[in-house]
């Protein structure tokens, strides 16, 4: 009981960019006891971890909290597969040596934790990669994580009101361990499942091997190397970043590089692809397109189609149930229509009717380039809400709000039911608006202070390709370093965002160079 002004003195601390309990009083009597699991220990999972921790060390006293994380070390899709197997063995991560990130870095940040001073604007995924292990590093999380242990199933045992989960855990001898927890929380990322799209004829094609070179669908999750493709006449299908990432990349070494899109994409890639429609089918010799178009010749075929929403371990017992294209629930289980996960609470807590509205939470659903703000935001939200299931309203009451919110997303004319991408500025008002509803109803003191920082905020106006072409100049002209030069402070890093925005708009302007609209939607 007394432990719940310590845990908002905490998290408040942290909400007011102090270093955690900073200023706060300690009482001495202890929290209940309570068992925390966390799957995954990419942005999402030590993101909770390290919410979970910031608790103040009374409550916590009597907490068991274990972070499960079947790869070698953390960072998630970020940490490089040694050894990709083929298809169909899926690799650990879709990670391919030439990835760049899409985003600048600032806004990628945990808040309060800015990348190291040279870090390049649009950096490479080993900067990535790093940036977890030191945030790991510098809160402490090691001690917490268990590397190498698979999570192979946890099923609820007990009542909708009590009980535990009981997980079984593969450790690295390959023994199989049992343990109960009162929490889970899953934070397994949404890459690895490749979405794989059949289209007539294609068997028939891909037998047709003519000339020698074998012919090949591949889906991106195994793309690694664009020299694998020399000479080759490929065709990218999917106009989201990775299908523009990689056309760009793979003509650089094809013969010829067709892009095939449903709509037009955000960015187009760099160099000369030669854009095409969707798929219609494919004959024995041809590629067949929606316009009637063939192309002949092709070789290879790329599947940048996205990936499908599976939770293997939830669903060997049965807690998560799999309808492809669904949008209804049965009320005990949830379910993943491969795109989006139901009934959640403000895509958190899950709904089903089980267990407490409080037992199993997920971090990290929410598609948005603010990612390690948004899994922050979420890890205190679940956190309050483990602490104190109380602070959440009964089932019946939590699900008629969600049913309110789909139905508002309807009106705006977006199907609830088909994923994450949040609109407009509702990425960050989603962020706002978990804490405030735990300053609403005490779980967090009333503050002014808003959870998205001033500077994260302004950082919007930065996001479109014009920041990224600024940046491609400034090294091409080798000034990279020198703008780089005492960027340490968020504050800094949006103030290089800004110059640099605005250096190359005013050169595009005086040039008279125009660019297609390139906002980016977050
Ligand atoms: C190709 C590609 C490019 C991207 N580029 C960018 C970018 O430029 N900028 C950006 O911000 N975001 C980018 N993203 C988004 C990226 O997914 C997020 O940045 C973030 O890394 C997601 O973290 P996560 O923790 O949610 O998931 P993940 O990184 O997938 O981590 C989940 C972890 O859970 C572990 N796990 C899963 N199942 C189990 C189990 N049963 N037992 C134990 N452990 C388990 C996995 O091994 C993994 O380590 C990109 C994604 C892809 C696929
Ligand atoms: C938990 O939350 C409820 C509802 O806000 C509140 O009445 C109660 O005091 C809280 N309990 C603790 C231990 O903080
Ligand atoms: C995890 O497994 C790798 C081999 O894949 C091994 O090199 C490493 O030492 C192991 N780490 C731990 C902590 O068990
Ligand atoms: C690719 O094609 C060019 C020109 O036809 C040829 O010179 C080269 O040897 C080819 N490369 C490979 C790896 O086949
Ligand atoms: C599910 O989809 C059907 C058909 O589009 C629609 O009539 C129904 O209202 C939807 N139900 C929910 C819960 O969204
Ligand atoms: C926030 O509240 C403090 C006092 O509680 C006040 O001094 C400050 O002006 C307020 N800031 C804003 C932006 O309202």
């Amino acid at each position: 009981m007394v432990d719940f002004p310590q845990l908002a003195c905490s998290l408040l601390s942290f909400l007011l960019f102090r270093s955690p309990l900073l200023g706060c009083h300690h009482g001495f009597e202890q929290g209940a006891s309570k068992s925390v699991a966390i799957v995954g220990a990419g942005s999402a999972g030590l993101a909770m971890l390290q919410i979970l921790l910031d608790l103040p060390v009374e409550t916590r006293t009597n907490w068991d909290i274990v972070l499960y994380e079947r790869r070698r070390d953390v960072g998630g899709i970020w940490l490089p597969d040694p050894s990709p197997p083929p298809p169909p063995k899926l690799p650990e991560t879709p990670l391919y040596p030439l990835l760049d990130t899409n985003s600048p870095v600032p806004i990628m940040t945990y808040p309060r934790f800015p990348f190291p001073p040279g870090t390049p604007l649009f950096p490479t995924h080993e900067y990535i990669e790093r940036y977890h292990q030191d945030y790991a590093t510098h809160y402490g999380l090691w001690p917490y994580i268990k590397l190498n242990h698979t999570v192979l199933s946890s099923s609820w045992v007990g009542t909708p009101h009590a009980g535990h989960w009981e997980m079984v855990v593969e450790d690295p001898n390959g023994d199989r361990i049992r343990r109960s927890f009162d929490h889970l929380v899953v934070a397994v990322g949404r890459y690895h499942e490749p979405h794989m799209v059949i289209f007539p004829g294609q068997e028939a094609w891909l037998q047709n091997t003519k000339g020698g070179l074998r012919r090949e669908i591949l889906h991106s999750m195994w793309y690694r190397n664009p020299s694998w493709y020399v000479n080759r006449t490929v065709v990218v299908v999917g106009g989201g970043p990775s299908g523009v990432g990689i056309a760009s990349q793979v003509l650089q070494y094809a013969h010829r590089v067709y892009l095939s899109v449903r709509s037009p994409p955000r960015e187009m890639p760099v160099g000369h692809v030669e854009m095409k429609p969707e798929i219609s089918h494919f004959t024995s010799d041809d590629v067949v397109f929606t316009d009637g178009s063939t192309v002949q010749d092709v070789d290879m075929v790329l599947l940048a189609t996205g990936y499908d929403l599976r939770l293997p371990f939830l669903e060997e017992g049965g807690e998560v149930i799999v309808k492809p294209g669904s949008n209804e629930t049965d009320g005990h289980s949830l379910t993943t229509n491969l795109c989006y996960l139901f009934p959640l609470h403000k895509h958190i807590f899950s709904l089903s009717a089980s267990y407490p509205t409080n037992a199993l939470a997920f971090i990290g659903l929410p598609n948005t380039v603010f990612i390690r703000s948004s899994d922050t935001a979420q890890s205190i939200y679940a956190t309050s809400i483990i602490r104190n299931g109380s602070l959440l309203a009964p089932r019946a009451e939590l699900l008629s709000e969600l049913a309110d919110s789909e139905e508002g997303l309807r009106r705006r004319g977006y199907d609830p039911y088909i994923g994450y991408k949040m609109v407009d500025y509702s990425t960050l008002e989603y962020q706002d608006d978990l804490i405030d509803s735990l300053r609403s109803k005490g779980g967090l003191p009333e503050s002014n202070t808003s959870f998205v920082e001033p500077w994260r905020r302004e950082s919007v106006n930065y996001l479109g390709g014009s920041l990224r072409r600024g940046w491609k100049r400034l090294k091409a002209l080798g000034l990279a370093e020198e703008w780089l030069k005492g960027v340490e402070s968020e504050e800094e890093w949006v103030d290089l965002m800004r110059q640099v925005n605005t250096w190359q708009r005013d050169w595009e302007t005086a040039h008279q160079l125009t660019f297609p609209d390139d906002t980016f939607i977050y």
